[in-house]
């Protein structure tokens, strides 16, 4: 395992896991001081895109957003979504990783679990290529947004597909909107980090989507928490821009060449 990816992983049991959402350069060097992870999420799609779901995301705009973030980057590691029908089979998997990788010089991609794709991610692992693991509600596959693990099946399902996906060979694995006691269970009998969203306070670490947590986005299910409202103070900015060029205040003589 290459030693960043090791770093990251030996601080399950230490403190909490940072990370976070990026898909462009200024927002990505603001993170990188602040975080353990950044990924380049396929939430791309419609924080960005404003498609209604992260299903049409091509990969060549997947990677022209990881170039962006990726090199401006210096301390945290940087993941990146492999998008939907990109990792079908294994011949497939590969082929699109390794695109991902050696284009945006990313530590590693990450991939959906969809109960049965195991053999999948194990052969990008043992290529050589660091894969992340998705769990609980992954977006790829669902068109309907659902709490996960509520049902005795499901919660069974959940800890078997964590299971298998450490088994496979990831190096951490995303938890994504799943009962609480089902997450601690997961973070508990898995030895790499679980990082939550929407999974509770006992997974390994958390992520969000940096677009909802800055005010950005107007999506704010539960548990998504607005650490400050951004779209206000931009709005109050582009007040001042529009009221200053209308009076003709902007730009004035420190303005001008
Ligand atoms: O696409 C994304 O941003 C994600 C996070 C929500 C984990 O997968």
């Amino acid at each position: 395992m290459k030693k960043n990816i090791l770093k990251f992983v030996k601080m399950k049991n230490r403190r909490p896991l940072v990370c976070l959402t990026a898909y462009s350069k200024p927002i990505a060097k603001i993170l990188d001081k602040h975080c353990d992870l950044i990924l380049v999420g396929d939430s791309l799609a419609t924080a960005m895109y404003g498609m209604k779901n992260t299903h049409q995301i091509s990969i060549e705009t997947m990677i022209l957003h990881g170039i962006s973030v990726k090199s401006n980057l210096s301390k945290a590691l940087c993941v990146i979504d492999m998008p939907k029908n990109t990792y079908r089979n294994v011949n497939e998997a590969i082929k699109n990783a390794k695109l991902i990788l050696s284009r945006t010089k990313c530590d590693a991609v990450k991939m959906e679990c969809n109960g049965k794709n195991f053999k999948i991610i194990e052969s990008v692992v043992n290529y050589g290529i660091p894969v992340m693991g998705h769990i609980g509600f992954t977006p790829q596959h669902y068109k309907k947004f659902k709490i996960q693990g509520v049902l005795k099946n499901e919660r069974l399902k959940l800890i078997k597909d964590a299971k298998e996906n450490e088994r496979a060979g990831v190096f951490s694995i995303v938890v994504e909107c799943v009962a609480s006691d089902v997450a601690k269970e997961i973070t508990k009998s898995l030895k790499i980090p679980t990082i939550g969203i929407g999974a509770s306070i006992h997974c390994d670490g958390q992520i969000l989507v940096t677009d909802d947590m800055l005010g950005l986005s107007g999506f704010y299910p539960k548990f998504v928490k607005r650490f400050v409202k951004l779209n206000n103070i931009i709005e109050k900015g582009v007040q001042k821009y529009n009221k200053a060029v209308l009076n003709r205040k902007f730009p004035n003589n420190q303005n001008k060449f």
